[in-house]
């Protein structure tokens, strides 16, 4: 099973490096369309098992719409960064993410753990790829504002309470994090990342 999904996450991981190999922002808007999916399937099975009175674990739900708030945002500055501007990318990533959602369900529903494993594969698969991008665009980044979007989110208003949702981490900086430009964003994506692997 693990062979059969690490074939699956390849092969999308392949076709989002290939086809938007020159294209960042589009490529990053498909990522982030992606990354909600398995999100919106664990809280589709769990909101199921708890109407049929299975089980409830709300606490579980809880985790999991805060990880689809925090990716939500994620895509709303992708998209004000114009990753969404294409009809063409639009319509790949959402296929793309109506065809994951329709994996991941039978799959939680069957196999939870290999529905995480999968989940874990994409977000590894995000982390490195942001990390290249920071590397590579550091300079260019610092000079770039970061979006009202991410200010909102990271620093001010009422979101924040969710963003404090998703923290494991105990230092204060990372609870906190800075936004003061577009190369803070990507950092602050980064520890998103970290932290929803070490769940
Ligand atoms: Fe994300």
């Amino acid at each position: 099973m693990k062979a059969l999904i690490r074939l699956l996450v390849g092969i999308l991981v392949f076709m989002t490096d290939v086809v938007y190999r020159n294209r960042p922002y589009p490529r990053f808007y498909v990522l982030e369309t992606i990354a909600r999916v398995p999100y919106f399937a664990y809280l589709s099975v769990l909101h199921l098992y708890e109407t049929l009175g299975w089980w409830r674990k709300s606490d579980w739900l809880k985790i999991h719409f805060a990880e689809t708030w925090n990716e939500l945002h994620h895509l709303l500055i992708m998209e004000s960064l114009g990753g969404d501007r294409v009809w063409g990318d639009r319509f790949l990533a959402q296929h793309i993410a109506t065809g994951y959602y329709w994996i991941v369900v039978p799959l939680y529903l069957l196999f939870p753990r290999y529905a995480y494993y999968m989940m874990e594969l994409i977000e590894n698969h995000a982390y490195h790829t942001y990390d290249c991008y920071l590397t590579t665009h550091e300079e260019a980044l610092k000079m770039q504002p970061a979006p009202q979007i991410a200010i909102n989110y990271y620093r001010d208003g009422d979101l924040y309470y969710m963003f404090e949702e998703m923290q494991t981490a105990t230092r204060s900086e990372f609870r906190r994090p800075k936004v003061d430009n577009l190369y803070d964003v990507f950092v602050n994506f980064e520890m998103m990342n970290l932290n929803t692997l070490k769940q």
